[in-house]
C-alpha cells in the first residue's frame, strides 16, 4: 500500500517536472568579482573540514590560503601561471574512499543531496579541495589590495581561461583519486544528458586509473527537469557507453534504480516547499 502511495507520488511529481539547475559550469559566473571575504570563508571552511574529518596529515589553513591566492592576487589575470594551483591541489589533497568517487553532469543540486543522504558518497566538492572553493569566485587585480571584488570579466576572458584551467586541474586530481567502482550521474532532462564537452568526458574519465577503477556505473536520473530524453542504451547516454568502451572500462547503467526513485521524490518535494 506505501510503495503503492510512493509511485502514485512519484509519477505525480514527475510531472510537475522542477528545473533546478544553477550551476551549468563549474564556479563560473559572468558578472561577479571575488567572493566578498574570500579569505576568511576559505580558512573557516579549512579549519571545519579538520574538525569535523579524520586527517592523514594536518593541513596548515593560513598557509595553504597563501599558497591558492598567490597564484593570481597582485597580479594581471593575463599574467597568471595557473600551474600554480598544482602546489594548491597538492597541499589539500586527501585520499577518497574506494567505490565512493561520484562524478556528476547537470545534476549539482540533486548529486549533493544525494551523496548526503546516501552517505560515504563524495563529489569533488565534498573533499577538501573542491570544499574549500566551491562555488566561490575569484580574480586578482595589479593595484591595491590585489583582489578584484568588483569584476571577474576582463576584456579578453583571462578570467573565464583561469578558473576553467583550474576546475580542470581539480577534475583530473578527483578522477586520478578514484578507486573501485564509481558513479556518474547524469541528467535526462537535460539535452545532451551526456555532454561530449563536459568535464567529465574531458578531464574526469581519461584520467580515472585503469590499475584502481574496475568499473563506471552510469546513473540516469529521470524526472528532475521538464524533458526527458535519452535511456541507458539511446541517445547520448549510449554515445558515453561507447566512449567508456574505448577507454576499456566495464560500465552499468541504470535509469532511475530504486534508491534514486525515492530520492528523486523526496529532492523534488524537497525543492517544491523551499520555493514557496
Ligand atoms: C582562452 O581560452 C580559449 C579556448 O581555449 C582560447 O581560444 C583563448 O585564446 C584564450 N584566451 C586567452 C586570453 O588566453
Amino acid at each position: 500500500m506505501k510503495i503503492l502511495l510512493y509511485i502514485c507520488l512519484i509519477f505525480a511529481y514527475s510531472q510537475v517536472g522542477l528545473s533546478h539547475y544553477r550551476y551549468p559550469f563549474y564556479g563560473l559566473s559572468d558578472d561577479a568579482g571575488t567572493t566578498p571575504r574570500i579569505d576568511q570563508i576559505f580558512i573557516g571552511r579549512c579549519s571545519d573540514y579538520q574538525a569535523s574529518h579524520t586527517m592523514e596529515h594536518e593541513v596548515d589553513c593560513h598557509e595553504l590560503w597563501m599558497t591558492f591566492s598567490s597564484v593570481f592576487a597582485n597580479l594581471d589575470p593575463c599574467k597568471v601561471q595557473t600551474a600554480g594551483y598544482d602546489k594548491f591541489i597538492e597541499k589539500s589533497s586527501v585520499p577518497i574512499p574506494q567505490d565512493g568517487s561520484v562524478f556528476w553532469s547537470g545534476t549539482y543540486d540533486f548529486t549533493h543531496s544525494y551523496v548526503k543522504t546516501v552517505g560515504n558518497l563524495y563529489t569533488l566538492e565534498d573533499v577538501l579541495p573542491g570544499y574549500l572553493v566551491n562555488s566561490l569566485t575569484w580574480c586578482g587585480q595589479e593595484k591595491s589590495p590585489g583582489i578584484n571584488y568588483e569584476t571577474c570579466s576582463d576584456p579578453q576572458g583571462c578570467n573565464k581561461n583561469n578558473t576553467y584551467d583550474f576546475w580542470a586541474k581539480m577534475s583530473t586530481w578527483f578522477a586520478k583519486s578514484a578507486s573501485g567502482s564509481v558513479q556518474v550521474i547524469l541528467n535526462a532532462g537535460r539535452d545532451p544528458a551526456f555532454a561530449s564537452d563536459s568535464f567529465f568526458a574531458k578531464f574526469e574519465l581519461p584520467n580515472l586509473p585503469h590499475d584502481k577503477v574496475n568499473k563506471i556505473e552510469i546513473i540516469v536520473v529521470h524526472g528532475i527537469d521538464g524533458k526527458d530524453n535519452p535511456k541507458c542504451g539511446s541517445g547520448s547516454i549510449k554515445e558515453l557507453q561507447s566512449l567508456i568502451e574505448q577507454y576499456n572500462f566495464a560500465w552499468t547503467c541504470a535509469d532511475n534504480p530504486g534508491l534514486i526513485i525515492i530520492f528523486t521524490f523526496r529532492f523534488n518535494f524537497y525543492l517544491t516547499y523551499q520555493k514557496e
